[in-house]
C-alpha cells in the first residue's frame, strides 16, 4: 500500500537503526543511508554504562553529546540504550565489590546524572536490559541482582523516571519472542512492577531472530506483550541464517554461501515481521522497529558469534538487499 522508496516514509511508526558513534561523524555513505531510511537511532555501544562511566567519579559524554547533536540537527529520534545491563557494567564496579548501599548509590548517581543531562533529548530508555535468563525465566545473577536483590529493577525505573519524566521507559530483552517461559516470567515481573506503581512504560523485544524461529510463537509473544497496553519496541532486529546460542563464539555454521533462494526467503521474513508487528501491536503502542545495524558489512553477528552470516537489509557493499524491499512491503 505504500509505494515509497525508503523505509521511514513507508511506515506509520518510527523506523530505527543501531549506529556506531564514529560512523555518524566520519562515514558519509552511512550518514546518507541513515538520513534516507531512518527516523530513529540507537547507539550500538556508545551509550552503555561502561562507555560513559569510566570510573567512580568520571563521566565521558563526548559520544553521547555527538549523537544527541546529530539527532537534533537531523530531526531523528534518539533511543537510549541502556542504563542497567550486566554486560554493560564497567569493570571498576565489579572490582570495587560494593555492598547494596554502595551499589544503590552508584546507580542513583549514574541514572540521575545521565538521565537529567539528556532530559527531553532521549525519547525512550532501555532502563533494564536482559535481567532474565532463558528457559527458566529466573533472574539473571548479575552483580545488580546479587547485590541489591530484584528490587534493583524497580529502583532503576524510578530513578529513570525522576531523571526524565517524559521518556518512555523500557524493559528490554532477547529470546522473549521464542522462549515462552521467559516471556511469561517477564510479563509477571512487569505486572508486579506496575502493581507497585513502578513507572515502566514499554517492552523492548530485541528480535535477534533466525530464519527458523517459529512464527506462531513470535506472534503469540507480541500479542501477549501488547495486551499490557505498554509501548512495544522491536529494538534490535536482525534475521540470522545460521544457528547460534547467546554466548560469544557460539555460532554453528550451516550456510556457507548466500544464495538467491536465501535472499528471497529473508525478504519474505522481513516482510512477515513488519506485518506481524502491525497485526499484533495496536497503532498507539507502536514505538517502532529498529534494526541492529542496517548493513551486513557492520553487523555484530559474524564477529560476536564467529559466523559467516548476512542478517541485515543492506549488503556488504551498502546496497539494499531483497530484505530491504521485503521490509518495505511489510510496512
Ligand atoms: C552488541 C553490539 O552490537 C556489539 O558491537 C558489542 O560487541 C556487544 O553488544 N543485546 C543488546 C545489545 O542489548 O547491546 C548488544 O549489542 C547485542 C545483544
Amino acid at each position: 500500500p505504500h509505494p515509497s522508496s525508503n523505509l521511514k516514509d513507508s511506515a506509520s511508526f518510527p523506523i530505527g537503526t543501531a549506529i556506531r558513534a564514529h560512523q555518524l561523524v566520519k562515514d558519509s555513505s552511512i550518514q546518507a543511508i541513515v538520513k534516507k531510511d531512518f527516523n530513529s537511532i540507537t547507539l550500538e555501544n556508545g551509550m552503555k554504562m561502561y562507555a560513559v562511566h569510566h570510573s567512580e567519579n568520571e563521566y565521558n559524554w563526548k559520544h553521547v553529546d555527538d549523537v544527541v547533536h546529530y539527532a537534533q540537527q537531523n530531526n531523528i529520534r534518539l533511543h537510549g540504550h541502556a542504563f542497567i545491563w550486566h554486560s554493560g557494567t564497567p569493570r571498576w564496579i565489579n572490582e570495587m565489590e560494593p555492598d547494596s548501599t554502595a551499589l544503590d548509590k552508584i546507580m542513583e548517581d549514574y541514572i540521575l546524572t545521565y538521565g537529567k543531562r539528556y532530559q527531553g533529548k532521549v525519547a525512550g530508555w532501555d532502563v533494564v536490559n536482559e535481567a532474565l535468563l532463558d528457559s527458566t525465566g529466573e533472574f539473571r545473577k548479575s552483580i545488580w541482582y546479587k547485590t541489591m536483590g530484584e528490587g534493583y529493577i524497580a529502583r532503576a525505573f524510578e530513578l529513570a523516571h525522576k531523571a526524565d519524566p517524559g521518556a518512555v521507559l523500557f524493559y528490554n530483552d532477547f529470546n522473549i519472542e521464542r522462549d515462552t517461559v521467559k516471556l511469561h516470567s517477564m510479563l509477571r515481573m512487569i505486572e508486579k512492577l506496575r502493581a507497585q506503581n513502578v513507572p515502566i512504560s514499554g517492552i523492548g523485544f530485541q528480535m535477534h531472530i533466525r530464519m527458523d524461529t517459529d512464527e506462531k510463537t513470535i506472534e503469540y509473544a507480541l500479542k501477549k506483550a501488547a495486551e499490557t497496553g505498554l509501548q512495544i519496541h522491536l529494538s534490535e532486529i536482525d534475521i540470522i541464517f545460521n544457528k547460534h546460542d547467546d554466548t560469544p563464539g557460539g555460532g554453528i555454521q550451516i550456510y556457507d554461501e548466500l544464495t538467491e533462494e536465501m535472499l528471497q526467503a529473508q525478504a519474505d521474513k522481513y516482510q512477515w515481521l513488519a506485518e506481524a508487528y502491525i497485526r499484533n501491536v495496536p497503532k498507539q503502542q507502536r514505538y517502532g522497529m529498529t534494526v541492529w545495524g542496517f548493513s551486513d558489512k557492520h553487523s555484530w553477528i559474524p564477529s560476536f558469534f564467529d559466523l559467516n552470516d548476512w542478517p541485515c537489509i543492506y549488503d556488504e557493499n551498502m546496497n539494499p538487499k531483497p530484505a530491504y524491499y521485503g521490509f518495505i512491503k511489510g510496512l
